[in-house]
């Protein structure tokens, strides 16, 4: 299989930029620019794009690379920095530009040369997303403009002889107007990609690597109801049936109905399901608690005592399976940030079981690339498309003490603010949205009586990162018909109110 790499200089879209090659059915990964030449050339690479990044290509500290790259005949597309580093490095001149020359921010007219590959068949004019102080104040000997804005004359660059293109611009960001298709000009027209990477021949590649890693060996997955766990388990039944023990551990925390529907999901392949039934274990151990840190705790290590003792019965296993993807694998080399919250399902479970290696066979995927395979591999839409739940489930949506009757009363009025989002067919504009039931009673009037009753909290939010996020403008006719459904029918409910907040400051879960 063909592969474009796609070396990192710190920018903030270089995940977008591998996500766009790889939808234009070609296979990249994101290397560090500090990986050594050798090992960039052993890989043979089509082509290599060079990202963004926040330092100066002037000053003696920012990221670089050995100008060596530049002899190995791989076409390379450089990207804001990228650009300006293969033009620092080949006799061009890189300045800091100033208000009236060429700095710009933000979306900007373009004009593109469209002999040049790159433009090939696009218009000639365009809008492009701009993000740069630094500008080439002298183009590289033997490298043509390819493209000018009204503040900055050199715009694009290349050099067709050597496959050498550089672009102020970023490509990969929506408001680049046609900004996929350049990139796809670069990967078809320069790089002569074949476009071999779809879900179904990864699906079968997959599969083979799996079996002839595993051969007749065990391997043992904890299986959480989520997309990752979930695809993750169904492409090694699909390898090694049998040979896979499944541990689904139903702490009694997931929404309405979700255990059945994970179990039915399973039921085509002939592999070891266990349904670890620990619902009373964990109520008793939550009853009380009201803190949200000690709720994760006591979850977080009453699932590893689960899942050890059912992982015991089987014995020794082999693998430990994860369903670890590749935003997980890029971010893991980022800086230490805060802890807000503890994540309970980082880490933690290998200690606890007997086994030889981690497999983790969708480390590789990003997430619409997990959810495609998982459509492969033949798994439900309700499970595919599963919106993101944290590992503590509903502990941490009802606020305060948790009870198996307030665990009800959330479950069937989540459900319901659930179906008339689908009825009204928003989940594409809704990336998480969840009910929360809050500890506080007020004051109602149902029929001719006074109600003291909960207040239940909707929430929703439109993120593409989830480290960050805006509350989601849910139109006012479906909020009604949510609040109208959920009052009638669940009862111990009588107030609903709509999270407006976005994050920061508020999180996205309450607790
Ligand atoms: P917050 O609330 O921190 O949530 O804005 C960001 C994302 O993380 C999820 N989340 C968790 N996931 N264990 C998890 O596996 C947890 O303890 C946990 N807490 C929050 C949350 O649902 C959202 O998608």
């Amino acid at each position: 299989m063909q592969k474009v790499i796609v070396l990192d200089f710190g920018g903030q879209y270089n995940q977008l930029i591998a996500r766009r090659v790889r939808e234009c059915n070609v296979y990249c990964e994101v290397k560090s620019y500090t990986t050594p030449l050798s090992q960039l050339a052993s890989e043979k690479p089509i082509g290599m794009i060079f990202t963004g990044g926040p330092s100066s290509v002037y000053d003696p500290a920012s990221p670089q690379v050995d100008p060596a790259i530049f002899e190995l005949g791989i076409p390379i597309l450089g990207i804001c920095y990228g650009c300006q580093l293969m033009a620092h490095h080949l006799g061009g001149r890189v300045t800091a530009g100033t208000e009236d020359t060429a700095r710009e921010y933000g979306k900007t007219d373009t004009f593109f040369e469209t002999d040049c590959k790159l433009f090939k068949g696009l218009d000639k004019e365009g809008v492009t997303w701009m993000s740069h102080g630094d500008y080439m104040e002298k183009v590289p000997d033997g490298f043509s403009l390819v493209a000018h804005s009204a503040a900055c004359p050199t715009v694009a660059i290349c050099d067709e002889s050597r496959g050498f293109y550089g672009v102020q611009f970023h490509p990969e960001v929506n408001h680049t107007q046609h900004g996929t298709d350049m990139i796809r000009n670069f990967l078809y027209e320069v790089c002569g990609a074949a476009g071999d990477w779809t879900m179904g021949d990864y699906r079968d590649t997959a599969v083979a690597q799996i079996r002839e890693k595993v051969g007749d060996g065990k391997v043992l997955l904890a299986l959480s109801g989520g997309v990752d766990s979930s695809v993750a388990a169904a492409l090694i039944a699909e390898a090694v049936g049998k040979q896979l023990t499944c541990v689904f551990v139903d702490h009694g925390l997931m929404r309405l109905n979700e255990g059945d529907e994970v179990e039915a999901a399973f039921k085509k392949w002939d592999i070891n399901f266990i349904r670890a039934d620990a619902e009373e274990l964990f109520l008793g151990k939550l009853a009380g608690e009201t803190e949200p840190e000690r709720k994760r705790k006591i979850i977080g290590e009453e699932f590893i005592r689960v899942f050890e003792a059912e992982a015991k019965k089987i014995g020794k296993v082999d693998y430990l399976a994860q369903g670890t993807i590749y935003p997980d694998v890029i971010e893991s080399g980022l800086g230490a940030s805060a802890t807000i919250k503890s994540h309970h399902n980082v880490g933690g479970l290998p200690d606890y079981v007997d086994f030889k290696e981690i497999i983790e066979p969708l480390r590789m995927l990003f997430k619409d690339e997990v959810r495609g395979l998982g459509r492969e591999l033949g798994l439900p839409e309700y499970l595919v498309m599963r919106q993101p739940f944290p590992g503590p489930g509903l502990a941490i949506r009802v606020i305060g003490e948790i009870t198996k009757e307030k665990l009800d009363t959330l479950r069937l009025a989540d459900f319901i603010f659930r179906d008339e989002v689908a009825k009204a067919k928003l989940e594409d504009s809704m990336n998480q949205y969840f009910a929360v039931l809050t500890n506080m009673r007020s004051v109602g009037v149902m029929g001719d009586g006074r109600t003291y009753d909960y207040t239940l909290a909707l929430r929703s939010v439109t993120t593409t990162d989830f480290m960050t996020a805006d509350w989601t403008r849910i139109p006012y006719d479906v909020l009604d018909r949510v609040s109208t459904r959920i009052v009638n029918e669940v009862p111990h409910i009588n107030r609903i109110v709509y999270d407006i907040t976005s994050k920061p400051p508020a999180t996205i879960e309450w607790e």
